[in-house]
């Protein structure tokens, strides 16, 4: 369910297994729908997803998949990750609810669904702080910083969108996800923290090894493994943190592949788009492991010159065959090196072209 970069990615991480896509996605043309057949419908169509139902094995590359629809598919076939995963990741209040009850810090958070509740929730979180929509938020969408009274009707146009989540600002020193996997048998295997770099609420560049130091690093897959296990979890699952102080506070989950793991596909040892398919079809999974450092850039709203960029030595360009529009992640381009310094000289030739 899908058919954006990330389906499209995974169809190509999975022709090499002999694995064989369907793909239903509102909007012709797709990314996925190029590499693979798409059904274009809504995804509360039966039809589409009817059709489906002759598949092995659905998943789904987004999370705003109506639940209801994961559900029917699950009465008659099998869908990992479990829908049960992606309702609580769908409503930021149930989501920061569930991610505590299981031991991970988080930013401190209130419920806010008028204005009452939010003058409350200032009261008590003070200012700065951020009020999100509870659902359908994405790149930073739904979201309104607070730091003064001015910003009320701004705040309040957002409530009225709907019942929203109120969370202090957290002036972190960076920002950093974990991308791990859980296979039918209950196997776990994570990737190296991945250091993220957003600017207007959209991921600009990811970066691997992070600064992170290994005690702090442990204790986040430890407890991304308590997540996958409470939530009897298959497949790719991504936990992003904010990292504050020497400790990690948890912000959100996404319930599929994500952006941030992009650069596994040249750094490490199995993509984290093969290891999903790899969880999801019963197979055993692969190395995690990531032998040397490595960038992804996104490229948004614009593609760079294909040859200038693969001059620069150690470069992997990714174009998701999209229409080029301002704000639109429309490819990445991962940098390998063998040195931080050498990664860092790369990256500066590879941004100059952009
Ligand atoms: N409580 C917060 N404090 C500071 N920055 C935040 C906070 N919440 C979100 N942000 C910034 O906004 C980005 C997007 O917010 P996020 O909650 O991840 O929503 P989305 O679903 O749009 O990814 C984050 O990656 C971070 O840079
Ligand atoms: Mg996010």
């Amino acid at each position: 369910l899908g058919a954006g970069q990330l389906g499209r990615m995974l169809a190509l991480a999975g022709y090499p297994l002999g694995l064989k896509f369907r793909f239903v996605d509102p909007t012709a043309g797709s990314p996925a729908g190029q590499v693979a057949p798409q059904t274009v419908a809504d995804y509360s169509d039966t039809g589409a997803l009817g059709e489906l139902e002759a598949c092995d094995v659905v998943t789904f590359e987004f999370e705003n998949v109506p639940d209801y629809a994961a559900d029917r598919l699950a009465a008659t076939t099998q869908v990992f990750p479990p829908p049960a995963a992606l309702r609580v990741s769908q409503d930021r209040l149930v989501e920061k609810t569930c991610l505590t009850s299981l031991g991970f810090a988080t930013p401190r958070f209130e419920p806010v669904h008028d204005e009452a509740s939010l003058r409350q929730a200032v009261d008590r979180l003070g200012v700065p702080s951020v009020l999100k929509t509870r659902r359908f938020g994405y790149d930073g969408k739904g979201q309104c910083v607070l730091k003064q009274a001015s910003d009320l009707p701004r705040a309040l146009a957002l409530v009225g969108a709907g019942p929203c989540i109120l969370e202090e600002f957290v002036a972190f020193e960076r920002e950093v996800s974990l991308i791990a996997v859980r296979a039918r048998d209950g196997s776990v295997a994570s990737y190296p923290l991945i250091e993220n770099r957003h600017e207007g609420g959209i991921l600009r560049r990811s970066t691997v090894p992070s600064m992170t130091g290994p005690v702090v690093e442990r204790e986040a897959a430890a407890s991304v493994q308590r997540l996958l296990e409470h939530l009897d979890y298959v497949g790719v699952l991504t936990v992003e943190f904010f990292e504050v102080g020497g400790q990690l506070l948890a912000n959100e989950f996404a319930p599929r592949v994500h952006n941030s793991g992009h650069l596994t596909i040249e750094a490490a040892g199995t993509s984290q788009f093969e290891n999903h398919l790899r969880a999801i079809a019963g197979l055993p999974l692969g190395s995690t492991h990531c032998p040397g450092p490595a960038a992804m850039l996104n490229l948004i709203g614009t593609l760079p010159d294909k040859t200038a960029v693969l001059r620069v030595p150690g470069t992997h360009y990714h174009d998701y065959g999209k229409e080029v529009r301002p704000g639109r992640k429309v490819g990445h381009i991962t940098i390998t090196a063998d040195t931080h310094a050498e990664l860092e000289t790369r990256v500066a030739e590879v941004s100059a072209l952009l």
